[in-house]
């Protein structure tokens, strides 16, 4: 069986889900249409022009890498990928003058529940990704980048490697781009579908060809990356904000935002909807807007509470959650959680609070990498309690454990799954303990409708 076949099996099915005219300012989404994805419609959108500009090739002087990097810091723009690093300071990090291979990432493993932004991206405006590649590219001094896609979505790697080779033929890669001395080699590369080599220095592993299990930090990849060598990562969301920002300038970006929280973020919506899907719109957003854009919670039924960045992400109960606005700053400060990769997961007064985190717990004991003690037993740990609460056979002092084991993985682990997997217990017991001892009294659901 060839590997497209035996791909072809994991591939995810889901429907597109960003084409509706209900986002507000779309930049990345704006104008497409599932058709529209070649270069000769990108470049009718404007594609390249930001491109043109640095090389100077538009009439202008060009832009010299120190003021591409200044641009991008003075948009505010903060890494997609989760964690919300300021992205110019992020690039500001490369050692420029390192003589030998450097090399630029972009991250499209995509594995966090919830999240398929980046795929929709990837499909239906690829060229983007790959101008902010080639832009990233020209400011650091970067020579060769790879693009790391997730395994489950084939037809993607695919609709991805055929953008390449548009743009190659067109002269925007490879060798001495549109005539200038400066050249950039882009692949794409793509995993198996595991959850773990999201993580950077994971998916290093995986593109080298090993296990992709994360690297003790630091040495960090911009000093010892991929093959060892200085390395940017940044989410396929971050490459795919910077054509817009290199065209339009870093204040107008950040004035799309809010300060601190620049330009426009695409949120998946999922869960208990009318219309779930893709949205992108300013950062600052109220949450009760996108909640309105994704045409409300489904008929019949009040919000109980909303996971607001992923499964990774403690959930907001329904009061507070409506007071937030939907950029990092407020969810994290205001609402405790975190606005992470963007994945809204609304649930409603029919949800079981026991039963969302037992499948919650159950994904990130399968995908822990097993490398630490903490993550591989504690993950385990907590699946098991969570479990036996929900099926009725849970202790009187497992809430007590449920907290310690908790609180035994954060921080004691090489990387951040061990703490994704943990926060989620510690936001359920912080505002739906109340669940959790009843299933552990009456054995039952304290929402009567265990769906
Ligand atoms: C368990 C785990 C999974 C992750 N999965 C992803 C992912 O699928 N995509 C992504 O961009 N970042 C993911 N990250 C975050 C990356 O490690 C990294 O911070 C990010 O790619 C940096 O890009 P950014 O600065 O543009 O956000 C994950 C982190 C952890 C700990
Ligand atoms: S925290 Fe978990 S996933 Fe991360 S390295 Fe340790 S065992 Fe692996």
């Amino acid at each position: 069986m060839s590997v497209a076949q035996i791909l072809s099996q994991f591939q995810a099915s889901g429907a597109e889900t960003c084409f509706h005219d209900r986002h507000i300012n779309p930049q990345i989404y704006a104008g497409l249409d599932g058709k529209n994805w070649g270069i000769h419609d990108y470049v009718a959108r404007g594609g390249y022009a930001a491109l043109r500009k640095i090389l100077g090739q538009d009439g202008g002087e060009g832009l010299t890498q120190d003021q591409v990097i200044a641009t991008v810091k003075e948009s505010g723009l903060r890494g997609r990928g989760g964690a919300g690093f300021p992205t110019g300071l992020k690039w500001s990090f490369m050692p420029r003058q390192f003589p030998g291979q450097k090399y630029l990432v972009c991250n499209s493993d995509e594995g966090e529940p919830g999240t398929c932004k980046d795929r929709d991206i990837m499909e239906f405006n690829p060229h983007t990704v790959i101008e902010g590649m080639i832009i990233a590219a020209y400011a650091m001094g970067i020579s060769v980048g790879y693009n790391y896609i997730h395994g489950e979505i084939f037809h993607t790697y695919e609709r991805f490697e055929a953008a390449l080779e548009e743009a190659r033929a067109a002269g925007y890669l490879g060798n001495n781009i549109l005539g200038s001395a400066f050249s950039f080699q882009l692949h794409a590369s793509h995993g198996f579908g595991a959850y773990i080599c999201g993580e950077e220095t994971a998916l290093l592993e995986s593109l080298e060809g090993k296990k992709g299990q994360p690297r003790f930090k630091p040495p960090f990849p911009a000093s010892f990356g991929l093959y060892g060598k200085p390395t940017t990562i940044n989410n396929t969301e971050t490459f795919a904000a910077v054509p817009w920002i290199i065209r339009n300038g870093g204040q107008a970006y950040l004035e799309c935002g809010k300060p601190n929280n620049g330009g426009t973020k695409i949120f998946s919506v999922s869960g208990d909807v009318e219309r779930p899907g893709n949205y992108e719109v300013p950062m600052g957003t109220p949450f009760a807007k996108l909640l309105e854009l994704a045409g409300g919670v489904r008929a019949g039924r009040q919000l109980k509470a909303v996971i607001p960045g992923g499964s990774s992400s403690p959930v907001v109960p329904a009061e507070l959650m409506m007071k937030l606005t939907m950029d990092y700053d407020s969810i994290a400060k205001e609402g405790g959680s975190m606005l992470g990769s963007g994945a809204v997961i609304v649930l409603d007064d029919s949800r079981c609070m026991v039963k969302s985190l037992q499948r919650l717990s159950y994904f990130y004991s399968h995908e822990s990498c097993g490398q630490c003690t903490p993550c591989r037993e504690g993950t385990g740990w907590l699946w098991r309690v969570v479990d036996r609460i929900e099926r009725g056979e849970g202790r009187p002092s497992d809430l007590t454990l449920l907290d310690s084991v908790a609180g035994n993985i954060m921080g004691r682990t090489i990387c951040a799954l061990g703490d994704a997997a943990a926060m989620p217990v510690r936001g359920m017991l912080k505002h739906f303990r109340h669940e959790f001892e009843h299933h552990i009294e009456h054995k039952t659901c304290v929402v009567g409708a265990d769906v």
